[in-house]
């Protein structure tokens, strides 16, 4: 079976969306961070077919997207920085992983049986209508096979899970780019558990300083796996000055020659919504390494080289098959 894709602004495109979550269906859906595979939250058997359909042999827990905080307060305990955060940036590219209430409905498996759940208020108007009119939480991790890249476009969820989804909502291309933020609220201590769209300074003007969790402390964040955001062929070598012979060259800022530059003009949100199109681009046409100029490390540049680091680690995928 090969998706549908429906233009997600049109009213029935949005009710068969609904109506499929509803009865525990996957539906490939756009937000403004990358398109997301939804299920209903509630319903266990949907979420685990989010984890077939992605081959993600783990059981890593999964972002819940509400429309609100009103909603998100009844799956998670929100403290004054948590309702700080919330209130300021949502709906947004930001998630807040706090301790779960008592009740929560949500799916164990959705959590993977953590008491702490992770919670995002998606800005993209698609994404908002489809959670406003299902009236459910719903459970989305970024459309692609476990340890690909994310996909942002319709067509790159096409590409990615195309034989496993029945309905991919069109949304165009996602504006940010890269996955949401995601910020650990579960004690004293903050945690910038993944770099992401909303760079951490925005963040740090409301609650002070991020801590970085050490060596990427598993129990805090089991999803951030290394070896993520990789090419299917392509090698990714950082820092680069200049291609090698038949390398492409993944540019940034003004440059005699790319073989395609993230901004010309060096700005950092342009790059981040251009990465994960461009390594893929490059990868399909057929590089056997892509060198990319260096990126600075402030504002959205941490989250753009914390993927391209991740995506350097592991050079060559044999195949989907994952860690
Ligand atoms: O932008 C995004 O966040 C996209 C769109 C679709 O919303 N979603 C996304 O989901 O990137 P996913 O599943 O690819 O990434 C979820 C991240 C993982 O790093 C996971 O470990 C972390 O959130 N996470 C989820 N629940 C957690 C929890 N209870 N504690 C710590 N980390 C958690
Ligand atoms: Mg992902």
């Amino acid at each position: 079976m090969t998706a549908v894709i429906r233009c997600g602004l049109n009213d029935d495109a949005l009710s068969e969306a609904v109506e499929k979550l509803r009865r525990g269906e996957l539906v490939g859906l756009p937000t403004e961070t990358v398109y997301g595979v939804a299920a209903d939250a509630t319903n266990a058997e949907a979420v685990a077919r989010i984890f077939a359909a992605k081959d993600r042999p783990q059981f890593n827990p999964l972002i819940i997207h509400v429309a609100s905080l009103a909603q998100a307060e009844r799956h998670g305990v929100f403290d004054a920085r948590a309702r700080a955060l919330a209130e300021r940036f949502w709906p947004g590219p930001l998630t807040l992983v706090v301790p779960q209430t008592d009740s929560p409905e949500i799916a164990r498996l959705a959590t993977a049986g953590l008491d702490t759940i992770a919670l995002r208020a998606p800005a993209h108007p698609i994404a908002r209508a489809v959670i406003a009119a299902a009236k459910i939480p719903l459970a989305a991790p970024s459309a692609n096979r476990s340890g690909s890249i994310s996909p942002t476009s319709a067509a790159d969820v096409a590409n990615e899970l195309g034989d496993r989804l029945g309905l991919i909502l069109d949304g165009g291309r996602c504006e940010a780019g890269l996955e949401s933020t995601v910020v650990g609220l579960i004690d004293d201590e903050a945690y910038l558990l993944r770099p992401g769209a909303m760079a951490r300074d925005e963040i740090e003007d409301v609650i002070g300083p991020l801590a970085t969790p050490v060596n990427e402390d598993a129990k805090r964040s089991p999803g951030l796996l290394t070896r993520h955001y990789a090419p299917r062929r392509a090698r990714v070598r950082l820092d680069a000055d200049s291609a090698r012979p038949g390398e492409a060259l993944l540019g940034f800022g003004a440059l005699d020659w790319s073989t395609v530059n993230l901004s010309e003009r060096g700005d950092l949100a342009e790059a981040a919504s251009r990465l994960f199109a461009a390594l893929r681009a490059l990868d399909e046409a057929g590089y056997a390494s892509i060198a990319v100029s260096p990126i600075p490390a402030h504002g959205l540049g941490e989250a753009i080289r914390d993927r391209l680091k991740r995506a350097a680690e592991f050079p060559v995928r044999e195949s989907h098959e994952s860690p």
